[in-house]
This record gives structure tokens, sequence and C-alpha cells, in this order.
């Protein structure tokens, strides 16, 4: 949540950092502002409420500077107001930060601060920083640096930092504990950001700061150190490792689409074909996954699995037990990363915990992978960015290679990551003897035509679907239903539906129906059922006629060549027949469309929805 990009050398920071910014707007977009030093140390601050446009606007002409900071904001204390938004600032407007993540113990040190005189213009628990930094110079910090670090030792929560001082205007100070930083490396010339994506225009290369060290950057130097405790002597600085982006700007541009929504659901077919890419032996029916060569004996002899997720990848880790337990016979469990360590769960060195993660950065997921190694679990991730915290928290994984994810709703990361379960489940099942490669082999020839099967529906249905969204736009309620593998994408699909068409949809295995949602059902509340030619086909055609003896209006999403369902449905959409445990590789691909269509019909801005924001790095 929320974006940081900094920007300290020769080219004109203001127009830098806001290029950045204007790539990090899906972290957030309640505010947007910007602080700016030159060379003789005059300070520029603008602010403004929405999206970033707004704040460009505010910004004619673009004033030139050497230093700069900008914020796009994910409120989590206080509204969004111009007030609220970030850069914050000191008493006597000297220092300036911008802040991804909660202090935890803001209140407490709000009033602490105002006891001793402090003024403050927010209601964010941000604010409190740069009243800490200002008290530690006045305290006898020699520099920004120092005072930087003595302020977070009071700190509680989470944070990632960039903080510029018009006393020092040649000094940029990037610290995190709980939110990503990277440091871009230019010549002469350095960018901290919360994600590569605000960097990628100007250098590949990177470095990930890790939790609790500190980035001290002016143009013609970078050090960076752990944070230390308090009377502790400076030790050396760390030397780390400089890695490079392997994706382009271009990666991340629209590319002819009108939404990044719509241009990420229509790489399904190379999305599948990246995550498989190097990984199949066809013939032998083998899966090669060297990421996690390294942990294959600890892997092998895993009696458990859990899985921990959020959101959709949640949706795909449902689908992964499945899998894990079909494929490679390991009891296998599921918690969302939230409540996972509420979860008074036995756990030891004989279970594994896999995080699934498009961002990485998801901090209830990291919470859950720290939880697991406190209790000595083997931890695993699935993670699309690559050198994410999640990566380099876990002991081994799997990269989805999916590219960058722009819309907030996640589309092609789903479908990257249900091939990659495929493959690990394999890869288990392999390994640990359960599955043979007679058995195997064919599943990974089909798994092969996967990428030919969704490029079918892409291009033959879509009209289709977008005729049927014209339909339904109107109604503000919706069930979606599914059974086995299809239930969790129908949970998925209803997702879809809420983030960015805002109508409410309740995601229900189609079995529990009965149960009790089915009260809600009349003409006016239409239900998508997933129903594939699966091993559970008639029992869902069941489902179906109980839905329909109550009056209501159905869309099915069925096999194509499926003549029968269409004798007691309103709609239908189509899938290439697949075997029933790659099906939610493809059936996801309509619902995608549909929630797509339907927001595009009602006008929203489908790749910013409201209240959202692409990685969750609050908890
Ligand atoms: C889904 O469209 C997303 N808005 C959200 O649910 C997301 O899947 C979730 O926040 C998890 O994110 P992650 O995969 O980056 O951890
Ligand atoms: N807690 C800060 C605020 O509400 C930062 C939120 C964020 O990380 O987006 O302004």
């Amino acid at each position: 949540m929320c974006g940081i990009v900094g920007y300290i050398g020769k080219k004109n920071a203001t127009r830098t950092v806001l290029e950045g910014l204007k790539r990090l707007e899906y972290r957030g977009y309640d505010s947007a502002g910007i602080a700016a030093i030159n060379a003789s140390g005059d300070i520029f601050l603008k602010k403004a409420v929405g999206k970033i446009v707004s704040l460009e606007k505010k910004l004619n002409p673009i004033p030139s500077s050497t230093l700069a900071i900008a914020h796009t904001r994910w409120a989590t204390h206080g509204e969004p107001t111009v007030e609220n938004a970030h850069p914050h600032t000191d008493c006597k407007n000297e220092i300036f930060v911008v802040h991804n993540g909660i202090i935890e113990n803001h209140e407490k040190i709000r009033a602490a601060l105002l006891r001793e005189g402090h003024t403050f213009c927010s209601s964010t628990d941000t604010e409190v920083l740069a009243h800490l930094i200002e008290r530690c110079i006045a305290f006898g910090a020699s520099d920004l640096a120092e005072a930087v670090e003595q302020a977070v030792r009071h700190v509680q929560g989470t944070f990632g930092l960039a903080v510029i001082y018009s006393r020092e205007p040649a000094v940029l100070v990037g610290v995190r504990r709980g939110s990503p930083l990277l440091i871009g490396l230019g010549k002469q010339e350095y960018m901290l950001a919360s994600d590569a994506s605000a960097i990628v225009g100007k250098t590949r290369r990177v470095i990930y700061l890790n939790d609790n060290e500190m980035a001290v950057l002016t143009p013609f130097s970078k050090k960076i150190f752990h944070l230390l405790r308090s009377g502790a002597r400076r030790k050396k600085e760390l030397k780390k490792p400089v890695s490079m982006i392997d994706w382009s700007i271009e990666d991340s541009q629209k590319g002819g689409f009108d939404y990044f929504m719509e241009k990420e659901i229509f790489e399904a077919p190379s999305v599948i074909e990246n995550a498989l890419r190097g990984r199949i032996i066809a013939r032998k029916g083998e899966v090669k996954l060297g990421g996690l060569d390294a942990v294959r004996n600890r892997l092998r002899d895993s009696r458990r699995l859990i899985i921990v997720a959020c959101g959709t990848s949640y949706f795909a880790g449902l689908i992964g037990k499945y899998l894990f337990e079909t494929f490679a016979g390991l009891p296998t469990d599921i918690a969302y990363s939230s409540e996972f360590r509420y979860q008074p769960s036995v756990m030891d060195k004989n279970t594994t915990v896999l995080a699934i993660s498009q961002s990485g950065e998801t901090a209830d997921t990291l919470g859950a992978i720290r939880e697991a190694k406190k209790r000595r679990a083997l931890t695993l991730g699935i993670v699309n960015v690559v050198g994410s915290s999640v990566t380099r928290e876990v002991d081994a994984g799997i990269y989805n290679y999916a590219g960058p994810e722009i819309a907030v709703a996640s589309t092609k990361a789903f479908i990257s990551q249900l091939s990659v379960l495929v493959l690990a489940a394999i890869y288990l099942g392999r390994m640990r003897g359960f599955l043979s490669s007679e058995k195997s082999a064919p599943i990974l020839q089909e798994l092969l035509s996967l990428p030919g099967q969704a490029q079918k529906i892409l291009e033959r249905d879509v009209h289709k679907i977008k005729e049927v969204a014209r339909v339904y736009k109107n109604h503000n309620n919706f069930l979606y239903i599914g059974r086995k593998y299809s239930w969790p994408v129908a949970l998925e699909g209803a997702l879809k539906l809420k983030e960015i068409s805002y109508i409410h949809a309740e995601g229900y295995a189609s079995g529990e129906m009965k149960h009790g949602p089915i009260a809600l059902i009349d003409k006016h509340f239409p239900v998508l059922v997933v129903s594939p030619r699966d091993s559970v086909y008639t029992k869902t055609l069941s489902n179906i006629q109980e839905l329909k003896a109550r009056g209501a209006k159905i869309i099915a999403l069925a096999s194509e060549g499926d003549t029968e369902i269409g004798h007691h449905v309103d709609h239908v959409m189509t899938i290439p027949k697949v075997r029933e445990e790659l099906s939610p590789i493809l059936s996801v691909i309509p619902l995608q469309l549909f929630a797509y269509h339907m927001a595009v019909l009602k006008d929203h801005d489908v790749d910013k929805p409201r209240n959202l924001a692409k990685s969750v790095t609050v908890e």
C-alpha cells in the first residue's frame, strides 16, 4: 500500500519522482504529494487529494530540483485529505517524510511530542516521524541519517521511509522495517522506491534493502547500514549485492489496451507459457523446479503442507490443496495468512508452509511466514515479483515469471499461480513416489496445450461475454457457485465482480447453496454456475435445476460441446474441454472478462477500484 519514490542526482528530481510515482499509482490513490529541495536548500511542497493527475495539475510548471521525494497514499490513519497527504513535515518545515506502513504507537508518541510543544497538522500516524526526527536533531544528532536512526528506535509498527532535510540538500535517507524499499543505481544519481516499477525507466540495477537497514544517498555515494541499537557503535557499512531487473518499461505499459486489466487478461497464454518454460520434460513426465532443489530432502520428508495466502492468491491456494492431495498424496491445509498465526496448529520440521503471493510484499503473508519459521516449518514461496520480501524470507521458492501485474484486480497472476501449482504438485508427487510417470506425462502434455486453449477463448468468446455482461449490468446482486475444482473459481469470479464493478457477489460451493443462500434466490438474483464437464457435472446440473425452480436467471460456464446445459440456463459461456485438475486455468478467464466488461459498462476506473491497493503492506 502506498508508493514511495525518491531521487537525488543531476536530473530534475521533481520530474523524475513524478514519473516514477505514476507507475506506483496502483499501490494506492487516495492522495499524492511531492517535496523537493534545490541545491541552495529552497523547499517546494505540493499535495493533492485523489489520483496523481490532480497533483500533476498543481505542478505547472514543474520546478527544478536535485533532491525530491514523492508519495501516493492508501490511507490507513486519517481520511484522504490534503492535510493527511504525504510528505509530512516537522514544526519548522525543514524535514520531509514519506511513509509506507503503520506506526502502531503513534498516539503515545504524538501525546509526548505535544507535551514538548510540537504542533501537528494531520491526523496520520506518519506525522510523528517528522517530529521525532526534528526532536532528535534538536537533541544533538549529528546529521539527518543519525536523527532518522534514533527516531525509528521509538517506533513500533512497520515503515518504509524516504526522508529529506533542507539543511542537508544533498542527502536522501531511506530506511525500512516491514515495508519494501529498494535503491536504484544510476551514474551519479540514486533513487529510492517501494518497488521496481517506479525506477525501471531510469535504471535496471537495484539493491533491495532488508528490514532494519538504512541507506544514506548523495549524488556521489551510497552507504547502507544496519540500524544500530541505542549506545551501540557504528559497524562497517554493508556490502549488498546488485540485482538486475529483468523486465522493461514496455512490460509495464498498456500496449494498446484500454486498461491494464484487459491487457493482463489477454496475456494469459504467454503467462502460462512463461510459468512452464524450461520446467517440463514431457516424455518422462518430469518437472524441474530448480528453486526447490536446495530443500529437496526436507520437502520429500514433509508430512504436511500448509498453504498461506490472501485474496486471489488464497483462492489459487484452495485449488492447490486439491492438486497437492491428488497428485502428491500430501495432506494439505490452507489458511488465510491473516488468520494463520492465531491457529494453534501443531507444526514441526516435517511441516512445509507454502506462501502464495503475487507481490511478495503482502504484510499478512510475511507475518505468516515468520510465524511458520518460529514453529520450525520449512517455508516456500510462489511469488511473481522477483526480489520481493517474501522471496528473501522463505527457504526456497518458485517464481511465476508473469511479468509486472499493474491492475489492482489480479488476473494473470492467478492463472500463473495455478500453472505453477500444477507443476509443484506433480514435482512433489514424482519425488515422493506417489505419481507414476505414466500418469504425470499426459497431464503435463495437456498442461502444455493450455496456452493455445486460452488463446482460443480470448479470440473467440470476448464478444459473447460482453453481450452477457450487457444483459446483467443493472443487477445489484450475484451468486457464483461451483463444485470441486470449480468452487475456488466461483469464489475468484465473485471477488473480481465485487472489486471492480462494486456489485455484491457471493461465491459459494454449489452443495452449500441449499444450506442457506438459496433463500436469497428469486428472478432478480442471477447465478453464475461454473459447470464444466467434470466428475461432478451431474451434481452441478441438479443444483442448476434447484435454482431454476426458484426462478433464478442462470449463466452457465460450460465445456465446449455440452449440448445439454443450454436447455436449463439462460446464457452459456464456454471453455475448451480439459481434465478437471487443469480446468480452473481456463474457466477463470471468461469470469475475469465478464467482471471486466461489467465494470467498463458501469464506467468505473477498472485498474484502480475504489478503496483498494495493489500491494497490501499493512496488516
Ligand atoms: C485480488 O484481485 C487482489 N485485489 C487481492 O485480493 C490480492 O490477491 C491479495 O491482496 C493478495 O496479494 P498478493 O498475491 O500480492 O499477496
Ligand atoms: N499509515 C500511513 C497513512 O495512513 C501510510 C499508509 C500507507 O502505507 O499507504 O498515511
